[in-house]
């Protein structure tokens, strides 16, 4: 039986396959099991639900999943992140089949930068140089120079020439921290995340009134304010490693709260609080990465769908960026 055409029709209009499975039904074994039978890899992002973390065959930052994704032997990736993500594996790898368990999962990151309305910008400054974040869109690429993540980003800034003018889009926050580290002066897109734009100044200071042991770790998409306050400021992967390997053992979490799961899985001994935005609330989450879950997981490779495809007129352009990141970090030994 051809299990696409059974749910595909349903299914099309929604972008992911949520159908009910039967009671008792181990996802988990399940999923393994298709894994295994159809050659498949998981590659799940921090920030996505503990049960996804613990089913992945790789779990990691943007950084390390691309890296990740360009060296695979799978015949099928299975991408539990964002649909930017998807797209990235998709360039990476175009012969094989990378499913997203819901093609809803975007990112507000990614689409407060329309690919017409930032080529018209990148056209005004022909003499500049055009770094982007992973977080954006294939059409957004294909009119990049490098491609960065919140892993390498300093670094491949520091490796143009400091007489060379450079473009940073779509994060503010994360190129006005680079800026700042690197002594830079990079025109700036105005984009940003709204889960990493909700945390605010006020609520970690009060935090750290409760725990003045406590050592802040932030990520660069948060703004100004809450950046000056940490004890450390890094990508996912950077934020674990100091949160494993620091003498301290209270932190405050001022990232988005999936990555606590493996704070904890790997200092168990060890406190760690999220910080809540601005608005209140217990923590803060990704409602993209969220969508995320066992159920559509096990679906998506049931019947090998959704995939992600990229348009074939901009995927060459797309996908030299983002080679040259893997290129540069490799050298660097990121
Ligand atoms: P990193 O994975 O680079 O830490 O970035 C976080 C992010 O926003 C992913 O969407
Ligand atoms: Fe995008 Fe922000 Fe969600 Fe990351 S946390 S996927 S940047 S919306």
């Amino acid at each position: 039986m051809d299990k696409n055409k059974e749910v595909k029709p349903e299914w099309l209009e929604k972008g992911f396959a949520d159908e009910p499975v039967p009671a008792g039904t181990d996802l988990k074994a399940e999923i393994r099991r298709l894994c295994q039978e159809k050659n498949a890899v998981i590659l799940a992002h921090y920030y996505t639900e503990a049960d996804v973390q613990d089913v992945a065959d790789i779990v990691g930052d943007s950084l390390a999943l691309a890296q990740q994704a360009a060296r695979t032997d799978a015949d099928i990736i299975l991408m539990c992140g964002v649909h930017f993500m998807g797209e990235t594996c998709k360039l990476l790898c175009p012969a094989k089949k990378v499913l997203l368990p819901d093609l809803g999962a975007t990112c507000s990151l990614a689409e407060s930068c329309p690919p017409e309305e930032f080529a018209a910008f990148v056209r005004r400054y022909p003499d500049h140089k055009v770094i982007s974040y992973v977080n954006t869109s294939a059409a957004t690429k294909a009119v990049t120079d490098v491609v960065v993540t919140s892993g390498n980003a300093r670094q491949i800034v520091e490796s143009f020439p400091p007489s060379q003018p450079l473009i940073f889009g779509p994060d503010r926050n994360l190129g006005a921290y680079i800026n700042a580290v690197t002594g830079r002066q990079m025109l700036l897109w105005d984009g940003a995340c709204h889960v990493h734009e909700r945390f605010s100044a006020r609520r970690v200071e009060e935090l750290k009134r409760r725990f003045p042991e406590a050592k802040v770790l932030v990520h660069p998409e948060c703004r100004g304010e809450v950046v000056r306050l940490a004890d450390k400021v890094g990508s996912t992967a950077a934020l674990l490693r100091y949160a494993a390997e620091s003498e301290a053992d209270t932190f405050l979490v001022v990232t988005e709260s999936g990555i606590l799961h493996e704070m904890l899985r790997r200092a168990p001994q060890k406190k760690f609080i999220p910080v809540p935005p601005e608005e209140g609330g217990a923590c803060n989450e990704c409602g993209y990465m969220r969508l995320v879950t066992l159920r559509k997981m096990y679906n998506a490779l049931r019947c090998e769908w959704p995939a992600v495809e990229v348009d074939p007129a901009i995927a060459e352009a797309a996908v030299r960026p983002i080679r040259r990141m893997l290129e540069i970090s490799a050298r660097l030994g990121l």
